[in-house]
């Protein structure tokens, strides 16, 4: 079986989820791109740290030039976070013809135009799906199947975070710090809660979502942006009395050529579609003028949501530059899976 050699920046709840996946799925992954995937190193900040996942010692470092040095790694996936740092490491790697993928939405919505045209300058791929909406593949979807659309309005439910914690606070009437810590516990949250909470997170995806949808670069602070810190429970009373709910909303709209983008915490009637998203689900309601509305629904953040978003994108690379026969599925050598008839 051929191989190919792929390094992890990160080994927190994506980077595990992503591993496990790899190792749970290897069969499925080989059916569909011809390759079985070897995470032959990963970077940490503290290799001695306890892991909740056993990996061999060698793979394990703290010292990105033992990742890029290595001409046998052919791929870069990045799930560490922050800023500086990652878009340093990106940068290297692309230099080395790395191909990259990653899930880091505040990168992108700051300098993915800049790393989109490192990348094309080198020819490899930068992929990023489970930057937005974890293991909804709305990316794919604007980038590659809705193109015959002018897209005219997407509405969201985009941080599953925010989501978690307002479900709580409406359902169980749990208190925000409590609720807060149990969605960092999950996993759910950025290493500083504070970009979930003040809805920056949501303006990271928005941005990157409206600049694929509307074909135009947008700046990320020009989104309008406000997160969820001011709601009290008696927010979320009155808002029920009314017969609404409270959600964190990202909205663009394309209006007379121009662009409305904004993130704020917003009233919904308990009938809406998306006042049934709950807990750390994400939703995407998307307007085209082809298609009409469409709506996504899915898990919005986690390991294995998040991680198949990331192994997909590993894979659509896999399969692109490396293998030009793509429908394996229908390749005449593959095995038949029975068919369970319904009077079986
Ligand atoms: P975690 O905090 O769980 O994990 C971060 C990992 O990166 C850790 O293994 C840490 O090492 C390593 N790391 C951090 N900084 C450095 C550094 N400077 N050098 C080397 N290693 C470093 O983060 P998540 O997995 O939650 O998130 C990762 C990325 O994915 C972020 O960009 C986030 O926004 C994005 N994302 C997260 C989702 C989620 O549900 N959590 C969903 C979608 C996207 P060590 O283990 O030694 O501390
Ligand atoms: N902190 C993010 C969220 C992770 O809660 O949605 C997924 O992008």
């Amino acid at each position: 079986m051929k191989k190919v050699k792929v390094a992890l920046l990160g080994f927190g709840t994506v980077g595990t989820g992503t591993w496990q996946i790899i190792n749970d799925n290897r069969e499925e992954i080989v059916k569909h791109c011809g390759y079985e995937i070897e995470i032959s190193k990963i970077l940490v900040q503290d290799t001695t740290k306890k892991r909740n996942i056993d990996i061999p010692e060698d793979v394990l470092t703290s010292n990105f030039d033992d990742i890029v040095n290595d001409e046998e790694i052919e791929m870069v996936v990045e799930l560490m976070g922050g800023i500086d740092q990652a878009k340093e490491y990106i940068l290297e790697a692309i230099k080395r013809k790395k191909h990259i993928v990653t899930a880091n939405k505040a990168l992108i919505a700051n300098f993915g135009k800049e790393i989109i045209e490192a990348a094309e300058q080198e020819d490899v791929k930068f992929f990023y799906e489970a930057s937005v909406c974890g293991g909804i593949p709305i990316i794919h979807s604007i980038k590659e199947s809705l193109t015959g659309n002018k897209i005219q309005e997407i509405i969201g439910i985009v941080n599953g975070t925010t989501n978690f914690i307002l479900t709580k606070m409406t359902k169980e009437k749990a208190s925000f710090k409590d609720v807060l810590k149990e969605a960092q516990d999950l996993g759910y949250a950025e290493a500083d809660p504070t970009a979930d909470i003040e809805g920056y997170d949501a303006a990271h995806k928005l941005t990157i979502l409206a600049s694929l949808a509307f074909n135009t670069p947008v700046i990320f602070d020009e989104v309008y942006r406000e997160g969820i810190s001011r709601i009290d429970k008696i927010d979320i009373e009155y808002a029920e009395q009314m017969g609404y709910i409270i959600k964190l909303l990202a909205i663009a709209k394309e209006k007379e050529g121009e662009l409305e983008l904004r993130v704020h915490p917003t009233f919904i009637s308990k009938y809406h579609p998306l006042a049934s998203v709950n807990d750390s689900f994400n939703a995407v309601f998307l307007k085209g003028n082809a298609v009409g509305e469409l709506m996504f629904y899915g898990r919005g953040a986690g390991d294995l949501p998040t991680g198949s978003a990331v192994v997909g994108d590993i894979v659509s690379i896999l399969k692109n530059r490396y293998n030009p026969y793509s429908l394996t599925q229908f390749n005449s050598n593959m095995p038949n899976k029975k068919v369970k008839h319904m009077d079986d």
